[in-house]
């Protein structure tokens, strides 16, 4: 007995994570954050390099549904939009900026606008994509909602066994010309917002170091003040880059929304699309406080609101991680794969970040047909005490209402 139950786990574990033939493969993709900001010209400073980061999982349908590892490769691409230079001048700086010459279209870690996934434990991940916010078809017109397509196939075989599209957010909407146009702040021109920043900055810290910022171009913020985005440690005593730019403009913004698209993006992109915001109300400072509580925050990028406080949806909604991003539930989905990216909480405002949901589940909305991944209705609930739901999956095929509670 003991042997039939050794053979027969020993049986999955070897091919549970590989493909099957015959099977029906689903693939959940997102961005890991919800937006994507960078500079529109590195020229004279840098506060974020172009710099997207895609994550997937694949399932195979069944009953229990599976996670699949093993035996596939996971590819993306952005089908209008292959190339970067000449849509962003990033190339033209990078060594100046972070020391690493790149060839072109190449971001910070070696990713192209399009190649292989790489797999990390239970998901993959395309780390540092270096997307511009400029499609091929129209690149003068900023269009925040770029499309991603993902396609996994068989590694043996490369038959295609599922794809899928989803948004990589992206923006350069950072309006400090609102203020540092020239002759705004101290009357400073010098003929461009980064220079007036950079003269304004100079003038102000003018005893700390001994080399102006202007003799520097162009300029790393991440250098000197430390950042969790980038991964620099920054000079021992001085204010992190976050903490910084939101504590010496604490009282130079409206403690609204709008103060915040004042450089978050903005009031074209407005990044904030979720149900939340869309069903519910809320806005930046219901969830991260002020500009007086974020320039507060010790761990920045690391320590960010949670969906599991009290205040919020609490304990039932329990994260696994510090951070959304990194969290998973049901099944050892992460809630990113049902609930999409932050601030894009599903239903987005923003028909491009549906698409995905549509193409699942043939609806909008966080990922609640059971039938995406499981064969049949499970007979018990589902992630967070969700009852079995089924619907049809696409318009061509009909499947019974099975759950007279459907929305
Ligand atoms: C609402 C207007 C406004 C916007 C928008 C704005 N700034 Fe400022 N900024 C100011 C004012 C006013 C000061 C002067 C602060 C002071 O001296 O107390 C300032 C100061 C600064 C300083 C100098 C801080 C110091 O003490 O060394 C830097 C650097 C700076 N801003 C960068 C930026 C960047 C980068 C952006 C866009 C991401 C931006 N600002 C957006 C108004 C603005
Ligand atoms: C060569 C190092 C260096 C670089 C590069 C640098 N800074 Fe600074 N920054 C400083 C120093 C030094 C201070 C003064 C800190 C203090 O007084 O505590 C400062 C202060 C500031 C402040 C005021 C902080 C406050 O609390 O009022 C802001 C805002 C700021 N820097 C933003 C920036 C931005 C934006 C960039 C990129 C354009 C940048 N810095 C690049 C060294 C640097
Ligand atoms: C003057 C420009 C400016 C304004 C106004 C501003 N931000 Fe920021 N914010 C930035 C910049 C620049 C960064 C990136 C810092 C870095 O790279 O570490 C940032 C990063 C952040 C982060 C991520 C890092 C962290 O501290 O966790 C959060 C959250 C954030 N901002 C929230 C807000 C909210 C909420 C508001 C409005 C209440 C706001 N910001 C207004 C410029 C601004
Ligand atoms: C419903 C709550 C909520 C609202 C509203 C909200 N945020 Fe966030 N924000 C979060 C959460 C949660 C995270 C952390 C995500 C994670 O842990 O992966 C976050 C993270 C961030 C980050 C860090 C980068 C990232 O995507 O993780 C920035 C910057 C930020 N928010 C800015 C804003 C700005 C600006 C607004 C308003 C335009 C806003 N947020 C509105 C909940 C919210
Ligand atoms: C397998 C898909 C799936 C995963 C994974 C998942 N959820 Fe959910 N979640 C749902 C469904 C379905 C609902 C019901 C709401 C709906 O129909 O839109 C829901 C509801 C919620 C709600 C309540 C929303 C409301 O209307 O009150 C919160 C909060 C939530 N989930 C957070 C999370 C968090 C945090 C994680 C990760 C730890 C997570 N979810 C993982 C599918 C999922
Ligand atoms: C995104 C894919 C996905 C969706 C959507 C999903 N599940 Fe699951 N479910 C899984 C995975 C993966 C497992 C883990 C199977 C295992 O333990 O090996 C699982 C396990 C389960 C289990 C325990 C194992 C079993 O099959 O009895 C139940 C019960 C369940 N899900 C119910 C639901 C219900 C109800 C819904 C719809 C409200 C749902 N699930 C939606 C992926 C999904």
């Amino acid at each position: 007995m003991k042997y039939v139950l050794f053979t027969c786990c020993a049986f999955s574990l070897l091919f549970a994570h590989q493909p099957a033939p015959g099977a029906e493969y689903k693939i959940l993709a997102w961005n890991d954050l919800g937006m994507h900001c960078y500079n529109s010209s590195f020229r004279d400073l840098a506060v974020l390099p172009p710099y997207n980061t895609l994550w997937a999982q694949v399932i195979r349908v069944g009953n229990p549904p599976q996670i699949v590892t093993g035996g596939i490769t996971v590819t993306y691409s952005f089908p209008d939009n292959t190339y970067s230079v000449g849509k962003s001048d990033f190339w033209q700086y990078e060594n100046k900026l972070f020391g690493v010459n790149l060839a072109a279209n190449i971001g910070l870690t070696g990713k192209g606008l399009s190649g292989r996934m790489d797999l990390h434990g239970d998901h993959f991940v395309a780390e540092g994509i270096p997307l511009t916010e400029y499609r091929d078809s129209a690149p003068t017109i900023a269009y925040p909602y770029q499309i991603a397509q993902i396609v996994v196939r068989n590694s043996t075989t490369n038959a295609v066994l599922a794809t899928l599209q989803t948004v990589a957010p992206v923006s350069s909407e950072m309006h400090c010309d609102r203020c540092h146009y020239d002759g705004g702040v101290e009357n400073i021109a010098t003929g461009r917002v980064e220079t007036n920043i950079l003269t304004l900055h100079d003038k102000e810290n003018d005893d700390e170091y001994a080399t102006p910022l202007m003799q520097q171009r162009p300029v790393l913020c991440a250098k000197c003040h430390a950042s969790n985005a980038l991964g620099t440690s920054g000079i021992a005593g001085l204010p992190n880059l976050s903490n910084a730019i939101h504590d010496a403009h604490k009282d130079k913004v409206p403690q609204t929304m709008d103060g915040c698209y004042f450089c978050h993006p903005g009031p074209n992109t407005k990044c904030l699309r979720g149900v939340m915001a869309t069903r519910h109300g809320m806005d930046c400072i219901d969830c991260h406080g002020n500009m007086e509580r974020v320039a507060k925050n010790t761990s920045p990028w690391l320590n960010e609101p949670r969906c599991d406080s009290a205040a919020c949806h609490g304990t039932g909604y329990a994260q696994s991680a510090p951070l959304y991003r990194m969290s998973k539930g049901h099944g050892g989905i992460y809630c990113a794969g049902c609930h999409d990216s932050p601030h894009a909480i599903a239903p987005s405002r923003e028909s491009n970040d549906s698409l995905k949901f549509i193409t699942l589940q043939n609806r909008t909305g966080s990922l609640s047909n059971c039938l995406v991944c499981h064969a049949s209705l499970p007979n018990r609930t589902g992630p967070h005490g969700v009852a079995p739901r089924g619907y049809p999956l696409s318009p061509g095929i009909y499947l019974p209402l099975l759950n007279k509670e459907t929305p």
